[in-house]
């Protein structure tokens, strides 16, 4: 069987049947069509699946969708599209902040969560420090690092 849940998704008021195993990363590309959020590990290891809920940030990997109801959850699509991009996303793009891309929805993800907490510094070892559960594969880190410090200003 499957179970309502209902939450805001970008500011949306939505509404989902999912199964009580359904996780959260799955619920929002499949079930709400939305594949800007990326599966890498599956297993909390990467952090390409991260989205903000209720403010702070979490593996959508790893939690399921049931499990939210009632909460406010932000998604890479929620920070600006092709024709009115966010300031972190200009950032990524000015200084080559990937290279396969796939992580970068992740990557940002954190990042705006990082950018919003003024106790975390700027030096590349803070921000490299506060994005480690962040994985490139590529090792695009340095301009990731950069554009993030250069969306801070
Ligand atoms: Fe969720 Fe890797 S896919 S942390």
């Amino acid at each position: 069987g499957t179970q309502r849940v209902s939450f805001k998704i970008n500011g949306e008021p939505t509404q989902l049947d999912v199964t009580p195993n359904t996780v959260l990363l799955d619920a929002i590309r499949h079930n709400l069509g939305m594949p800007g959020t990326k599966k890498g590990c599956d297993h909390g290891q990467c952090g390409a699946c991260n989205v903000h809920v209720n403010g702070t940030v979490i593996n959508s990997c790893l939690s399921l969708a049931v499990m939210h109801d009632g909460d406010e959850i932000t998604t890479v699509e929620g920070l600006g599209d092709a024709d009115n991009l966010g300031a972190l996303q200009r950032a990524f793009l000015e200084h080559d902040g990937y290279q396969c891309g796939y992580c970068t929805a992740g990557q940002m993800m954190t990042a705006c969560y990082i950018l919003a907490d003024k106790r975390i510094g700027t030096s590349d070892r803070d921000v490299r420090d506060a994005m480690s559960g962040n994985i490139c594969r590529c090792g695009a880190y340095k301009n990731i690092v950069a554009a993030i410090q250069d969306a801070r200003g």
